[in-house]
């Protein structure tokens, strides 16, 4: 099998937090790196053997346990809800929220078996059920890209077009508390 093209880009790179003042700006960069992640993963599932670098694997672990699950929070417990207070009927908003929060759920269990299979290429093991870990793998890549085309596509056009400034700051400092932060001036 061929392998995919490492990316470029660090998976660790930290988004600025004077991006909380534009908080869907911080999202759309937060999709950047869950697409550099994909990249990253594609590459080390298509080339496990030459692939064991494991500054990336460690990165993807660590972005899986705490970056992931925060980015989920900022659009389950912050964003979406808002979005449900501004959109017009005519937005059909509602529908497309519970497509995305369906998704989310079923990330997280995919999400176990990419960590399963990660964690033995770090520790050279041969799990038995390794091709079926990097199945999932590809099966979290293949739909993490469709949700984000959609939250891309849907979510942050009309988020730019419905939320006010007041509702942006609102956001943006729950995004920063919720990681221990406070709103920059
Ligand atoms: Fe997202
Ligand atoms: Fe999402």
């Amino acid at each position: 099998m061929q392998a995919a093209k490492r990316p470029e880009h660090a998976v660790t790179e930290q988004i600025d937090s004077a991006l909380f003042r534009e908080p869907l700006e911080f999202i759309f960069a937060d999709h950047y790196r869950q697409r550099v992640v994909c990249n990253t993963l594609e590459a080390i599932v298509s080339d496990p053997s030459h692939g064991r670098e494991e500054e990336d694997i460690r990165a993807i672990i660590d972005y899986l346990e705490h970056d992931l699950p925060l980015h989920v929070a900022d659009e389950e417990e912050s964003l979406f809800p808002l979005l449900l207070q501004r959109c017009e009927p005519v937005d059909n908003i509602g529908e497309v929220l519970a497509i995305l929060g369906d998704e989310h759920d079923k990330d997280q269990a995919l999400t176990a078996a990419v960590k399963q299979g990660l964690t033995a290429l770090l520790e050279h093991r041969d799990e038995d059920d390794l091709e079926a870990c990097f199945r999932n793998t590809l099966a979290f890549v293949e739909t993490q890209r469709r949700h984000l085309a959609w939250e891309n596509g849907i979510v942050l056009p009309l988020a730019r077009k419905r939320l006010g400034s007041a509702d942006l700051i609102d956001l943006g400092r729950a995004m920063a508390t919720r990681r221990g932060q406070s709103l920059p001036d």
